[in-house]
This record gives structure tokens, sequence and C-alpha cells, in this order.
């Protein structure tokens, strides 16, 4: 009985585990052990760079199931259904047969992301199924075992090169449900391998040994050349196990990019959690991976279909961001894409036909500011705004920018605008009669190269001000760092505080607002108390009520809240300092991403996006 007790003890612990190493594996969190050499991973990532828009397409056995199972409806990601709906090998290998492609046609696939203005494709060749869309030597589960007797994967990629368009693999190197040794036991149905969980006897090395290495090897010799491998999940992997997945990649195809989920910082480009974007430029290479609806593997009845102008602004907001955007799709299982996935993307292909200068090559906003209007990228002596609502009173006052606009006009049309350059104030006059739906872009072409002042200035009425941009002071136990996303980590009450400036021109009544995310679908938290001092104000005790939120565009995992925390009064001009701390955290509950019930777990952090100061009109 005591072997009972300690072994039920280390299941708590190793449940405990998986989620952190969950977590862990879908945010920047990862612990930087080892980096690239600079240069190669520079030239490896010049065309990547450029491209800034990517396709990513899940597609396997879980789009045969399509989000039920015996006719019920499945919570969750559409691709995780077989450990959802704790199905058993032995039932999952039957949809085998279902999966019939028979509406496959990978140049229309190609064609879509071609129109839609994407330059890359991630495809899913293995997900956490162990399902091999191609004819794998490596693993008998693979396309072979369905009606379709051709290899799928090696026609989209002959697709992808006829198009000019480059070649992302997906691969699963650490969840296989298919394989026992890979096994992870603190989240999986002991059912899928037929056996109770005391009898699996997981080897991870012997895993990757016999099928997942294998596999790899035939992804990047059967293909010719391969631009990107994808790796997902990278949970309890050693240092050394996540390396014998780059090394096998700088082996046979040195060109090839790696994504930031190979583990331990070793990619190429760094990871961010799904749907989770930045809050301020970054500053490292990163991409933005994001969902349509609810979900990555088609789920007949999800209809959390984001809007196009949404999506479109995502693009755009990454873009301003200096990161990578790649949207998803979740084909049929016989090769149909979903009416409002191809509506979405055609709807952004109209706009990139006309206005993707913006987009292509560029880099992010180089002032500190989110603007009311919208978003703002930058290429060369052009600065690209991006207006996705109209400016008040149709004009914009540009400030900060130091260097003098010789030429304005709308980017789609090059109908010319009218400038005023007062130092470094610009006053842009807008024409009535645009459509802010379609978000009209406007190019300015400076005299000179951009030099812009990154402090934090109102633009109407608001000043926006990135946790990002400000600086910490340690607390009893340790201090705040950034995720690569720009939000505050590791903020509790004895991390001490975050220190923040901005520029006051109208002395007077602020409203501070204050912005957090939350990570992986967590709840937000009730109960939490902020202090904010500036000048002679003091908000203590303040409580984060919840005042709004944006949930849809960043689901599953980062939605976005809002709190005003009370009203501050600045009686002259300049510069005015701020002072953020935490004096409770309140109780977070999550949603269950796993299926567990995590009701009351509490974490050590607040994760501050940004904080508003809003002008109080007397
Ligand atoms: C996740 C999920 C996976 C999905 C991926 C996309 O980590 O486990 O199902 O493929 O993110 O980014």
């Amino acid at each position: 009985s005591t072997h009972c007790i300690s072994s039920a003890a280390s299941d708590v612990y190793k449940r405990q585990l998986f989620i952190l190493l969950v977590v862990l594996s879908c945010t920047s969190n990862q612990f930087i052990l080892a980096q690239p050499t600079h240069t190669t991973t520079e030239t490896r990532l010049n065309w990547w760079r450029e491209a800034r828009f990517g396709l990513f397409i899940h597609w396997g056995l879980y789009s045969v199931a399509a989000g039920q199972w015996n006719g019920k409806d499945i919570d969750g990601i559409g691709e995780w259904i077989q450990n959802f709906a704790k199905i058993p090998n032995s039932e999952y290998n039957k949809l085998t047969k279902d999966f019939t492609l028979l509406n496959y046609h990978p140049e229309e696939w190609v064609a879509l992301a071609k129109q839609a203005g994407t330059k890359y494709i991630v495809f899913t060749a293995k997900h956490h199924d162990g399902f091999a869309l191609y004819p794998s030597d490596a693993s008998e589960f693979n396309i072979r075992m369905t009606p379709y007797q051709e290899d799928p994967l090696k026609q989209l990629i002959t697709a992808c090169r006829k198009a000019g368009i480059k070649v992302g693999i997906y691969y699963s190197h650490r969840q296989d449900w298919h394989e026992e040794d890979a096994a992870v036991m603190s989240n999986e149905y002991d059912g899928h391998y037929g056996k109770p969980k005391s009898e699996v006897k997981p080897n991870l090395d012997r895993y990757i040994r016999h099928k997942a290495l294998p596999q790899i090897r035939e992804l990047l010799t059967r293909y010719g050349n391969i631009d990107l491998i994808w790796y997902d999940t990278p949970f309890d992997l050693t240092l050394e196990q996540s390396q014998i997945f780059v090394n096998v990649i700088r082996e046979l195809q040195p060109n090839c990019i790696i994504n930031g989920r190979v583990g331990y910082n070793l990619g190429d480009y760094g990871p961010l959690g799904d749907n989770e974007m930045p809050c301020s430029k970054a500053t490292t290479d990163l991409e933005m991976v994001a969902t349509l609806n609810h979900t990555w593997g088609y789920k007949k009845n999800d209809n959390h279909w984001k809007g196009k102008k949404e999506i479109l602004c995502s693009l755009i907001e990454s873009a301003s961001r200096n990161i990578n955007y790649m949207v998803n799709i979740g084909p049929m299982a016989d090769g149909t894409i979903p009416t409002p996935s191809v509506d979405i993307l055609k709807f952004v292909g109209n706009w990139m036909a006309v206005n993707s200068e913006s987009i292509y090559g560029t880099e992010g906003n180089p002032f500190n500011d989110n603007f009311p209007w919208g978003y703002v990228t930058r290429k060369e002596n052009n600065l690209y705004l991006h207006l996705t609502q109209c400016p008040q009173n149709n004009c914009i006052l540009l400030k900060g920018l130091h260097s003098d606009i010789r030429q304005a006009m709308i980017l789609a049309t090059q109908q010319p605008l009218t400038v005023a350059n007062r130092q470094s104030v610009k006053t842009i006059t807008i024409p009535d009669g645009l459509d802010y739906e379609k978000i009209p872009v406007i190019k300015l072409v400076c005299e000179t190269p951009i030099k812009t002042d990154t402090r934090n200035l109102m633009n109407e009425g608001i000043i926006s001000i990135p946790a990002a941009s400000g600086t910490v002071k340690a607390g009893q136990k340790g201090k705040i760092t950034f995720a690569e996303g720009g939000t505050t980590e590791n903020f509790n009450p004895q991390t001490g505080s975050l220190l923040l400036e901005c520029e006051i021109d109208i002395p007077g009544e602020y409203e501070v607002k204050l912005y957090t995310s939350r990570h992986w679908r967590k709840s937000f938290a009730e109960g939490t108390f902020v202090t904010l001092k500036t000048g002679d104000n003091i908000l203590s005790n303040r409580l984060l009520k919840k005042d709004g939120e944006l949930a849809n565009v960043r689901q599953n995992s980062y939605p976005e809240t809002w709190s005003t925390i009370g009203t501050v009064t600045f009686p002259k001009e300049g510069t005015q300092k701020i002072e953020l701390s935490i004096d409770k955290i309140g109780t977070f509950t999550r949603l269950g991403h796993f299926g567990e019930d995590l009701q009351g777990e509490s974490e050590n952090n607040i994760r501050i996006m940004k904080i508003e100061l809003i002008y109080k009109t007397q």
C-alpha cells in the first residue's frame, strides 16, 4: 500500500509537472540554454522575415471525427479529440477508412494561400495522434492505411514549389498517442494503448530513435528542399533530446528554419503561445499562430468564426509588432476547406492585392505608442499608417517624427494627401468617405531615414504606456521579467514594482486603465489588488475589476481584460514617472483545456500588458 500512495502522489506530481510543461512549451518562457549561431540564423531567416505572412494547415484523422465522438460534441481543440474523448487506438485507427481525400486538390489550396498573400505553408505531417500523412517506412500508422494510395504531402509540396510558396512541415516531435514509448502518463488516457496505465512503460529515447527521428529523416530526404520544420509541444524533452531534433536538420538541410517550439530556445525564432499577440514591438524574431475559429483541426460545430476585419487587423498588428503572422485552416476529411475560412482568406487577399507593400519586408512600428486609429509599419524611408477607424476630426496628428514627410498618399489609389510638417509634429488630413472596414493604408514618404521619439506620448486623448517600455525595481523575492510578447511575468506582491514613464502635454485629470492578459485560458483572477503611484497621486489597493474583455480573437489562450482603477491629476506638463505594484493576487480558475479540474489553483503572476491614461475633458 505504501507503493500505492507514493504512485498516486507521483501521479499528482506528474500531472502538475505536465501542466507546467504545457505552459512552458507554449510560451516564450523556455530556459535559455543554448543559442544557434547568429550569422547562420540570420541568413536562414531572410525569406521568412520578408514573408511576414504564412498559412498553417491542420489536417489528419481528427478531421474525420470533426469534433464529435459517438454522436456527441467533444469540447476543446479538434486535433486533440483522441485525448479529450479518451479514444483507444483500436477505435481511433478506424478513422483511416473515412479519410478519403476525395476532394483533395492541393493546387487549389495553394492557389488560395497565394491569393490570400501568404508566402509559406506549414502542413501537419504528423500531429499528436501519431498518424503520418505520407507513406512512412518508420511507422505503419500512415496514409497507406487509408483508401487514398498516393502521397498527399508530396502533392502539396509540388504545388507549393510551382506557385513559389515556401514549404514548411509541422511535426509533433514529443507527443505521439499511437506510441506507448511516447506516453505522457499525466495527460493521457491509459486506454490509448489497450492496457492499464500501470502496465504502460514509456521509453522516450526509444520512441525518438525508432519513430520521430527516422520520420524527420524521411521528411528531409524524400521531398527536396524543406524551408521550415515546425516542431510542437516539447514538454519534458531534455536539452539533449531537443538538440537531436535540431542536429538532424542542420545535418540534412542546413538552410531549413527550425521554429521555437523545438524546446530550450534552440530554434531560429522564438516561440509564442497559440493565438498570442505581443502587446508591444518584439525585439526578437517571433511568429503569431492564429486560429480562424476555436480549433486548429476541423470541427463541424465550431462556429466561433472570427471576423474578416479582425483577422486582417491581426495580420497588420503582427507586422506592426515586427513579427510574422501564420493563420490556420482546418480542411475537412475529404479536403474541402470550410467556407468561412475561404471567405476570410479571400477578404485578406483582396486587401493584400493592393496593400501588401505595407506588410512584406516591413519592420514594426518605430514609435512606442499604440495609436487609437490603427497600426504603423515601416520600410526604408516610408511609414505605413493602417487606419482601422476614422481618426478624430479626420486628421492624424503624428508626434515624435524627426524627419519631414515629403509625400503622403492613400496606398491603394495613390491619391495624394495634405501634410503639414511642424518640427516633430506632423498633421495628415484624411479625406471623407474611406471604408474603414477595409482598413485603408496611408503611405508617408520621408525626406530622410526615419528617426522617432520613443517616449509615450498622447494620441487622441490617450497615452498608451506598454509594460515593456518600463524598467523594474526588485522586491524581497526577485523581480519582474518580461515575456517575449511584452507582458510582465513573475509580477506578484513579492517581486517589486514596474516603473514607467509618459509625457504629459495637457495638464489635467486622467483616468487610469490597466490591461492584463491571461495565459492558457485561465480565468480572470477575481480579487486582485494593485497600487499605482504617480506624482502626488496614490491609487492604493485598487481592485482589478473586469470592465471589458477581448476574448474571441485571442482564443484559445490569451484573452485580454481591462479595468479602470481610478483617476490621477497632473498639474503640469512634462515627463511623469509611474510606479505600479501588486498588493494581492486573486484566485484563478482554468477552463480545463486538458480536462482537469483546476478550480482555485493559484499562480504568482499578473500579466500586465499596458496602462492607458485617458484625458478627462472637463
Ligand atoms: C498546440 C496544440 C496543437 C496545435 C498547436 C498549434 O500546442 O497542442 O494541437 O497544433 O498548438 O500551434
